[in-house]
């Protein structure tokens, strides 16, 4: 069910934290399915909502920079851009503490912890409320689309108390950046660009080919039930066409996911589009060639991902 932001349900949602339940939370982002940090019960329920396998850690948010210094060892790295981009769609790797009493699932036993400070009024309030972390993925079934509306959440969890915060503004999710080893490692581009990153940080390096450090990088994700087919500048008749910039194409069959090729619009529109087409008569949804600079990067990505053979 959905919820108006009203005080009545933030308590509502606050009740439902405190007794090792989930809700469904809006960021900046995308909607994430929450559950308290620290009880390892309650962050067993999101794997079991999601379908998510146990062996793919989730981000744990906190309303503070400072909130997170009792469980990751800081560097000065993740100093600059917890300060540049924090409350943003930065999500940083460090080091767990042993010390640390986040549930051990939450971060899928791996001694690094995935932490970030979510850029939305609604979020904000909640975790300064609550007190405690929170670990959110992304409010989906495990591989599929992620969602950008409460009604999306609802799509597909009907029974989670979701809080309405409109639309997501950024509409990828977070850009994670590895800083566990010396050189930092771009693990998830996202809705802040590598240039931004790299601005402060300097050159990023990649993942290390093999490694299941970030299971959202696993070749098929973000999947809608339709196949995907990217870069195609004509589309057939009958096909879904998700379109970027000045396009002939027009009707009912085709969206465009920023008529003035805006990169920032395009990637809040892309997964709410994926949805809107992902349905009959369409049989395939075609998708423009969209430029890898900006976000650009991350919006490729997340197509590449979405229309990978599925052999998950
Ligand atoms: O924008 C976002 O980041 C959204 C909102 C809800 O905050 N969350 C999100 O969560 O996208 P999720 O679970 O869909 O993606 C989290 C990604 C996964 O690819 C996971 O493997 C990676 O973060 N991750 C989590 N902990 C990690 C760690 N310790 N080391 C490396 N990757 C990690
Ligand atoms: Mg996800």
């Amino acid at each position: 069910m959905i919820f108006e932001p009203l005080s009545d349900s933030l308590e509502k949602a606050l009740q439902i934290l405190h007794q090792g339940e989930l809700i469904g939370l809006p960021t900046e982002t995308v909607y994430g399915v929450a559950a308290d940090a620290t009880n390892e019960l309650a962050v067993a329920k999101i794997f079991e909502l999601k379908n998510r396998p146990t062996f793919n850690p989730l981000i744990i948010h906190g309303p503070t920079r400072t909130c997170f210094e009792e469980h990751v060892l800081w560097n000065e790295k993740a100093d600059v851009l917890a300060k540049t981009f924090w409350p943003g769609p930065l999500t940083l790797v460090l080091p767990r503490l042993v010390s640390s009493p986040l549930s051990l699932l939450a971060s899928a036993g791996l001694d690094s912890l995935a932490i970030r400070v979510p850029n939305h009024p609604l979020a904000l309030t909640l975790l300064q409320k609550f007190g405690k972390l929170l670990a959110a993925p992304s409010a989906n079934p495990s591989g599929k689309t992620s969602p950008t509306q409460a009604s999306h959440v609802e799509e597909d969890f009907p029974n989670l108390f979701i809080l309405d915060g409109g639309d997501t503004t950024v509409g990828l999710e977070s850009t994670i950046v590895d800083l566990t080893s010396p050189s930092p490692r771009l693990l998830r581009p996202g809705g802040i660009s590598q240039e931004e990153v790299e601005s402060v940080v300097g050159p990023l390096k990649f993942p290390h080919q093999n490694s299941i450090k970030a299971p959202g990088m696993m070749k098929s994700h973000y999947a809608p039930t339709l196949p995907l087919h990217l870069n195609v500048q004509e589309p057939s008749e009958g096909e879904a066409f998700l379109a970027f910039g000045p396009t002939p194409y027009k009707g009912s069959s085709v969206l465009n996911l920023s008529e003035e090729g805006n990169l920032t619009e395009a990637a809040a529109n892309l997964f709410k589009m994926i949805r809107l087409l992902d349905r009959p008569p369409f049989q395939k949804i075609s998708v423009a060639p969209i430029p890898l600079n900006g976000l650009g990067l991350a919006l490729n990505d997340r197509l590449q991902r979405a229309a990978a053979t599925r052999e998950l």
